[in-house]
């Protein structure tokens, strides 16, 4: 195993009935700035339940951050926490609420003219402005994680970016809120709550025996719940393990001590960039080819996963791991999610390129869990994918 450092200072309320902890946790004294969606929390009641928690507090309201934060809807937000002197902030959301309140987090106290610098430049975030979050959407892992990505249509362009002062202080999971999803958003939510697991997981094998463990029981759990959830999003035994699976997906404890790969989620957020496609989308669209063209490298773990997470019987790892693959693809096509970029767009067959040449442009020469994924291999993997 290799060494590591963990932290994670976010604190989790999860069940029902936990929204008044909103009153002990933020200070009365705070200028509170509720930041939100395109509306759902108030056609399904979390709005009034997070308003009457904070009756004692002063809140001003940001509403409108569209999926696929965007920066200059976030530009708006900026303006407000300036002119309002905001000294906190509350995302009640899914992971673009949620991520777009980290932006601003860290936008609200950066001496940077020019917010997009934070994104473009890569840096990393140690000073913030306090900010907790009520989290209706179960998928990304931003409710416990130190990471956002954020959206500029402008240029075309989606970029991540992290540092330690982007943990929430605190984040409140109730189960209860799955059951108004549609049933996009909660395939959506497995597929990524699965990828994440996948990255931090088909590598090579490291002697992190608990991760590796750790990182298949969460698949499994997603495997199992997932269909429960889709079939009845009010089974509330499925909607929490299904909640807390997502959530421990990616705060970061399963990817402590092994290898990380995180090349799907490059090419993935390239073709959100291009054609709007869902988030959890592009990553099932990616998914297999990744796992295809470097086959060799991720053999053993392949065939791992095969043997652990799908029951696959057989001595030979080859055809385990072959099989293995199509069982991923049909679990994410037993979702409703399509896997090839075809079924998006009729506007693919440049996108392979395209995505290549953005990250030439960043300069990101090498991806992957080995760092020697080019721009030319991540041009074959996306072709492989139409
Ligand atoms: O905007 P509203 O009206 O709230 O509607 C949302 C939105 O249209 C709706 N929704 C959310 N909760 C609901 C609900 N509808 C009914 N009932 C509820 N309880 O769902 C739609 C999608 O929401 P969004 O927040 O965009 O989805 P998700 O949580 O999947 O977030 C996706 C974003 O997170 C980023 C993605 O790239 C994408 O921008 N990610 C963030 C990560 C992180 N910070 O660690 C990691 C991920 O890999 C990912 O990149
Ligand atoms: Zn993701």
């Amino acid at each position: 195993m290799q060494n590591f450092e963990f932290y994670n200072p976010t604190k989790i309320f999860f069940g029902e009935d936990q929204f008044d902890h909103l009153n002990q946790e933020i200070d009365t004294k705070e200028k509170v700035l509720l930041l939100y969606g395109g509306g759902s929390i108030k056609k399904y009641g979390v709005y009034g339940k997070v308003m009457s928690a904070l009756k004692d507090h002063e809140v001003h309201e940001f509403g409108g951050i569209p999926p696929n934060p965007e920066y200059e809807v976030l530009l708006q937000a900026l303006e407000v926490i300036k002119k309002v002197k905001i000294t906190y902030l509350l995302a009640v959301g899914g992971g673009s609420v949620i991520d777009g309140t980290k932006f601003l987090a860290s936008a609200a106290l950066s001496s940077e003219e020019e917010p997009w610098k934070i994104l473009k430049d890569g840096i990393r975030t140690t000073n913030a402005m306090p900010f907790g979050t009520v989290l209706t959407l179960p998928a990304t892992g931003s409710e416990m994680n130190s990471g956002a990505v954020v959206t500029r249509k402008e240029t075309g362009e989606k970029l991540g970016m992290g540092g330690p002062g982007l943990f929430p202080q605190f984040s409140i999971l109730d189960p209860n809120v799955v059951s108004t999803l549609p049933k996009r958003q909660i395939a959506n939510g497995i597929t990524d709550a699965f990828v994440h697991v996948m990255e931090q997981y088909m590598t090579y094998p490291a002697g992190g025996i608990l991760q590796d463990r750790l990182a298949e029981s969460i698949m499994q759990t997603l495997i199992e719940v997932g269909p429960r959830v889709l079939k009845n999003p009010d089974d509330y035994e499925a909607a929490s393990n299904f909640m807390w699976s997502c959530t421990m997906a990616l705060n970061g404890i399963i990817q402590k001590g092994v290898p990380t790969d995180w090349a799907i989620h490059a090419m993935g957020h390239e073709l959100t960039a291009q054609f709007g496609i869902d988030h959890a989308r592009t990553l099932a669209i990616i998914a297999a080819s990744h796992y295809e063209y470097n086959f060799e490298t991720k053999r053993e773990k392949l065939a791992q996963f095969g043997r652990r997470v799908w029951g696959i019987n057989g001595d030979d790892d080859s055809v385990v791991a072959k099989q293995a693959i199509v069982q991923m693809n049909e679990f994410f096509t037993s979702l409703g999610i399509d896997i090839n970029l075809s079924k998006y767009t009729d506007d693919y067959k440049g996108s392979a390129l395209k995505t290549a040449n953005a990250l030439r442009e960043r300069g990101w020469n090498g991806i992957g869990e080995h760092r020697n994924l080019t721009p030319d291999d991540v041009e074959k993997i996306v072709e492989m994918s139409y």
